[in-house]
């Protein structure tokens, strides 16, 4: 009898920078489209959606899962960083993926990095002001993922906004052939966005971090009853976290252009939070007139 496609070893998991390449141009050869899916693994929903908007891209899904110790800075959770490879495989296997690529720090840096891409403006607000090293660290292996797969389409979340900007620029100034694909924010029935790193939380923390989607809603039903003032926004979003004893990291109106606060909202223009609960940093941004998940 021949082999069904569950005989087959599915996915196929790559761990060698040469092995992922051969494969990559493998599947060129054979006319197929590759969506590559970078991930630090851990998958939750919000992962796996991503999965299945890359499926509707392309013909082949790559997903990668490394944590990349470059986007972390001193004393942040690199050590702690939840990893389950098994795991991730088996939920990317279900959501029908054709490679995982998840390579050892050794085979993304063989050398001890000498070379960065560096983001400009774009990077230094936001999340680019407490983590200053960050985004640097992510655009860096960002680009390296893209070089190795040279997919035709690449997947991100809108979950971190600022790094979703940062790469659609990479691609335009650096010429990457490569399109760039946003997709929406999953969120838990009470509205916190899913990450990796909502593990962390204790039950009591768990219970507040709703606060980040909640100042989002604040914001956007003060832009929806007339308000257009960045700074009575920003306000009330401050006020939702504070009372649910969130120590605040940002609260920011944006542009979607450029990330620079506007004189004035416009239904386009993003509210963007992070806050800390205990040591666990966590992000979220919506739209203020928009319709969006919240
Ligand atoms: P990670 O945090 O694992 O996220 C991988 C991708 O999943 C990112 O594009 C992120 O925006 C998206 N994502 C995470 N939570 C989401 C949610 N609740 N809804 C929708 N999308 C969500 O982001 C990274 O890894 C890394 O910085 C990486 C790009 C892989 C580079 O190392």
């Amino acid at each position: 009898m021949s082999p069904t496609t569950a005989d087959v070893a599915h996915p196929a998991i790559l761990t060698r920078v040469a092995e992922a390449r051969h494969a990559a141009a493998a599947a060129r050869r054979a006319g197929r489209t590759v969506a590559l899916v970078p991930t630090m693994g851990f998958l939750h929903e919000g992962h796996l959606r991503l999965i299945d908007a890359a499926h509707s891209a392309a013909d082949d899904v790559w997903l990668s899962v490394f944590v990349n110790p470059t986007q972390f800075g001193e004393g942040e959770d690199l050590d702690r960083y939840p990893q389950d490879l098994d795991r991730d495989v088996r939920l990317a296997a279900d959501r029908g993926i054709e490679v995982v690529f998840a390579p050892s720090p050794d085979e993304m840096y063989p050398f001890e990095p000498g070379m960065w891409v560096v983001p400009g403006d774009l990077g230094a607000g936001l999340c680019g002001a407490s983590r200053p090293t960050h985004f640097r660290g992510v655009l860096t292996v960002v680009l390296k993922l893209l070089e190795i797969v040279h997919p035709d389409v690449a997947v991100f979340g809108r979950k971190d906004l600022q790094q979703a900007m940062l790469i659609r620029r990479l691609v335009d100034e650096f010429h990457v052939p490569v399109e760039v694909l946003v997709a929406p924010i999953v969120r838990e029935p009470d509205g916190l966005a899913m990450s990796s790193r909502n593990v962390y939380l204790s039950g009591d923390e768990r219970h507040r971090a709703s606060a980040l989607s909640r100042s989002l809603r604040a914001a956007r039903q003060l832009y929806a009853a007339g308000q257009r003032d960045p700074e009575a926004l920003r306000e009330i979003m401050i006020g939702t976290l504070e009372d649910s004893a969130v120590r605040v990291d940002y609260a920011e109106i944006v542009s979607p252009d450029t990330l620079r606060t506007p004189v004035e909202a416009s239904d386009d223009t993003m509210c963007a939070v992070a806050g800390f609960l205990g040591s666990t940093r966590l992000i979220d941004n919506a739209p203020l007139g928009e319709p969006c998940e919240l």
